[in-house]
């Protein structure tokens, strides 16, 4: 399945970070940790490359623990970065922010070297929530300053520490097929960028694979292992009573069932993948992505036409 889009103000948004890069001292990129390969937006990485950086693991409330801890230590082995987990019920957020910041630029503090900060995800990861939650305390005022273009506010964390928002930005086209699965079924891609049953046929064969347990508590299944990923769509739909007539499963609402449950949390705290399952797909989706751009180019020059500059992906 190939999900893709390319929303006209993606591409402003992604001109104003880059304007906006070169006197930005450490750049937060928040993810969310369930799924904290997929929500990295491949275009802020390049845009934002050589930064000190931190990464937000959010809405850790609803990921697998142990998972957010390989999450964790799989980017505070790369060189300038760390990465801290998060959620909206974090008491002092600011604090861990600034405490990290800090950690990553020591040499930037005091009125006269202020300590720059920018901080960028895709949509839907949380970001105005930790906005308002910081925003309780300071606002910097927004002034006809070039560079701050609407939709960015500037936050002051401490009296040196200038916290720069942007807007939620997504990609023009998702290279990862899994990446685009655990985005969809995390709520991150629009609803008409997806088959939903599909997302769900995926997430399901994802969960029954590495939570079982909580899969069959939260729908109360016989059993959960050996099943395809249909039939454990049908035994949920039956289970929650998602009927049509003729003792057929409604699987559309079936469908919507398990979505609704899996962003809520209420099936458990889980993650979509490993940092070491990450890495493969990854590996796999830009090696299908080179194949078909070079496939496109020999059609183009078939037909005597020059081959185009590959497209950002
Ligand atoms: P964005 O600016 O990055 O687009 O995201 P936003 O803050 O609007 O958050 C998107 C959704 O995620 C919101 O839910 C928000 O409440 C929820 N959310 C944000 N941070 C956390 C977190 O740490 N944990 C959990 N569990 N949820 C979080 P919503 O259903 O869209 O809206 P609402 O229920 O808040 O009205």
């Amino acid at each position: 399945m190939a999900i893709q889009w390319f929303p006209g103000h993606m591409n402003k948004a992604r001109k104003a970070l880059e304007e906006r890069i070169t006197d930005i001292d450490v750049v937060i990129e928040m993810l969310d940790a369930r799924l904290p390969g997929s929500s990295a937006n491949p275009m802020i990485g390049r845009s934002t490359r050589g930064k000190k950086t931190l990464k937000i693991l959010n809405k850790q409330d609803l990921a697998d623990p142990e998972v957010t801890k390989l999450w964790l230590d799989y980017y505070c082995a790369r060189p300038g970065t760390l990465a801290i987990g998060l959620d909206a019920g974090e008491r002092a957020p600011a604090l861990k922010l600034i405490a990290a910041c800090r950690e990553l630029a020591p040499s930037r503090s005091g009125l006269d070297k202020p300590l720059r900060v920018l901080i960028c995800g895709i949509p839907n990861v949380g970001k105005s929530t930790l906005i308002n939650s910081l925003t309780g305390r300071r606002i910097a005022k927004t002034g006809n300053e070039p560079g701050i273009t609407k939709g960015q506010q500037r936050i002051l964390l401490a009296d040196d520490i200038e916290l720069i928002d942007t807007p939620g930005m997504l990609w023009p086209k998702i290279i990862v097929e899994e990446g685009g699965y655990n985005l969809a079924a995390s709520g991150a891609v629009g609803r008409n960028a997806l088959d939903e049953e599909e997302v769900v046929l995926v997430l399901l064969t994802y969960l029954a694979r590495r939570y079982p347990e909580a899969l069959q508590a939260r729908y109360k299944l016989d059993e959960v292992v050996g099943l395809q990923d249909t039939q454990l769509l049908d035994a949920i739909g039956r289970r929650r009573g998602a009927m049509l007539g003729g003792g057929k499963v409604n699987i559309q609402k079936a469908a919507e069932i398990v979505l609704t449950d899996f962003r809520a949390g209420s099936i458990g705290r889980l993650s979509l993948e490993l940092p070491e399952e990450w890495v493969v797909w990854e590996a796999r989706g830009r090696e299908q992505e080179s194949r078909r751009q070079s496939e496109r180019a020999q059609q183009r020059l078939d037909r005597g036409l020059k081959p185009k500059t590959p497209r950002e992906s």
